[in-house]
């Protein structure tokens, strides 16, 4: 062999050994794609992820205002590249946690000494524990916005231990929940700083298998609609007092509060205490939008006044009222009812947002739940009493079909209103791999 072919050699051996991670590194995906599955008993949205070495699918509750990821390590949590995130480091300081703990029994997941703590919370029930601070190994599809294309991997992904307990009132076979709230370490912010994209994300939320973006648009839906070119834009707002659980003084909420100024009924403005909608220097009051609340949550003075022109509209309109079926309190006779293409043809809610021209409008396909056999239809809103922590709770049946993007750098949310007007649904993501 003379010196040139060595050479040769030489430099094949060396590509076959640096290729591989070559080829990992120089991934950049640009967006990142989950599917969202509605579990029909808990009407929680599910989204899967694949975590720990060698990689597990987990499935999670998707909570939209949730902080960071959280997952049961007591049960069967096995992985060779978990790391507890040691007293003092910089992941502990960008959980935002100063609390230090040690562990009594032999160290495993979710029990090491020297390692700082957070604290899950299982928003659906209001329960939160403390739990160990710690990073693994995420993957995730990537996605050119039409299609899923390669996995990304994330090494070291923070996250929180938890124990068995807070799974309690999660659908079965979750592992824990998937926090897309405004803190660094929720998702959105990990993934973008993990890829070098945009801290933006975009929920789409479907009644069977909706799907959820990491990273800017197109987001596009059978058959070829890019729903990212659908959005009115409003400004988030930051809630100044924490709506956790559990929380430490000076927090802010993790969640994200929209403007709602007026509501309107069939374009008739709704008498409301307008003091109510707005958020307060200790953090009471204003609109939040929450995929952990199954229906639209009013305070009792809004829901009052709401339904009540809700009932004239739709008496005026030759809807007939009849009993209630809980957990709704106005239901009517499907008789009357014409069905239209964005659903019952029943009065239209307005939510009028910063100005008088930007408004989420609520049509029948996200206003009217279809109880007893098709028979009755009823207000998918619920009465929340007096004194609620947040006024307006926008739920997920109102969500869903409306494509939503979270745009954490310029903190505005865009909406896509109903996709039935623009001929496609959440459930329309092209799933097949176009790898
Ligand atoms: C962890 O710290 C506790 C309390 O200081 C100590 O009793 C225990 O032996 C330590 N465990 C390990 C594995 O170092
Ligand atoms: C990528 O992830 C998807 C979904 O988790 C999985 O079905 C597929 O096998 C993975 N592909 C590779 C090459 O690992
Ligand atoms: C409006 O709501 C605020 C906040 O709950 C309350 O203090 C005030 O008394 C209410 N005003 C009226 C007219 O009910
Ligand atoms: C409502 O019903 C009454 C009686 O059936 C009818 O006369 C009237 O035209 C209807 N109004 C509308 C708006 O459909
Ligand atoms: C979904 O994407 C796959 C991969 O690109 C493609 O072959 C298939 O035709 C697409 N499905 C539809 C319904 O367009």
């Amino acid at each position: 062999m003379d010196n040139s072919n060595l050479q040769r050699l030489f430099t094949l051996f060396l590509f076959s050994l640096i290729a591989p991670s070559l080829a990992q590194q120089s991934f950049r995906p640009r967006a990142l794609v989950v599917p969202v599955k509605k579990d029909a008993s808990t009407l929680q949205y599910i989204t899967q992820i694949k975590q720990r070495t060698p990689l597990v699918p987990e499935n999670l509750v998707l909570d939209i205002g949730g902080q960071f990821l959280w997952v049961d390590c007591d049960n069967n949590y096995v992985s060779s590249t978990y790391r507890p995130a040691r007293c003092g480091s910089a992941q502990c300081s960008l959980a935002r946690s100063d609390s230090c703990g040690n562990c009594f029994s032999a160290p495993k997941p979710g029990c090491n000494n020297n390692t700082c703590g957070v604290t899950p919370d299982n928003t659906v029930t209001g329960t939160a524990t403390s739990g160990e601070l710690a990073q693994d190994v995420v993957s995730l599809q990537s996605t050119n916005g039409f299609n899923p294309i390669q996995n990304a991997t994330v090494s070291r992904f923070l996250f929180s231990c938890a124990p068995t307990f807070l799974l309690q009132g999660l659908a079965t076979g979750v592992s824990g929940m998937a926090g897309l709230g405004r803190t660094r370490i929720a998702l959105p912010s990990q993934l973008a700083s993990a890829f070098s994209f945009r801290r933006k994300f975009a929920v789409c939320l479907s009644s069977s298998n909706g799907v959820a973006f990491f990273g800017d648009g197109p987001y596009v839906l059978l058959p070829n609609v890019d729903a990212s070119q659908l959005l009115t834009f409003t400004p988030l707002l930051i809630n100044p007092v924490s709506t956790a659980s559990a929380f430490s003084q000076g927090e802010p909420s993790a969640e994200y509060f929209i403007g709602v100024k007026s509501i309107k009924i069939d374009e008739k403005t709704v008498p409301l205490n307008t003091t109510l909608l707005s958020i307060n220097s200790k953090g009471v009051g204003g609109t939040k939008i929450s995929s952990v609340n199954p229906y639209t949550v009013l305070e009792d003075s809004i829901f009052k006044a709401v339904t009540e022109a809700f009932v004239k509209a739709s008496s005026a309109r030759n809807i007939t009222r009849v009993a209630s079926v809980a957990p709704f309190e106005v239901c009517f006779s499907r008789e009357n009812v014409l069905a239209t293409r964005l659903g019952a043809a029943v009065p239209t809610i307005e939510l009028v947002l910063q100005n008088q021209k930007t408004v989420w409008r609520i049509f029948g396909a996200n206003s009217m739940v279809s109880v007893s056999d098709d028979k009755v239809l009823c207000l998918g809103f619920v009465n929340g009493g007096e004194n609620p922590r947040t006024s307006i709770v926008i739920g997920g049946y109102q969500l869903e079909d409306n494509l939503l993007q979270f745009d954490l750098a310029t903190s505005r949310l865009g909406f896509s209103s109903l996709l039935y007007g623009s001929r496609t649904t959440c459930a329309n993501f092209n799933f097949t791999s176009a790898a």
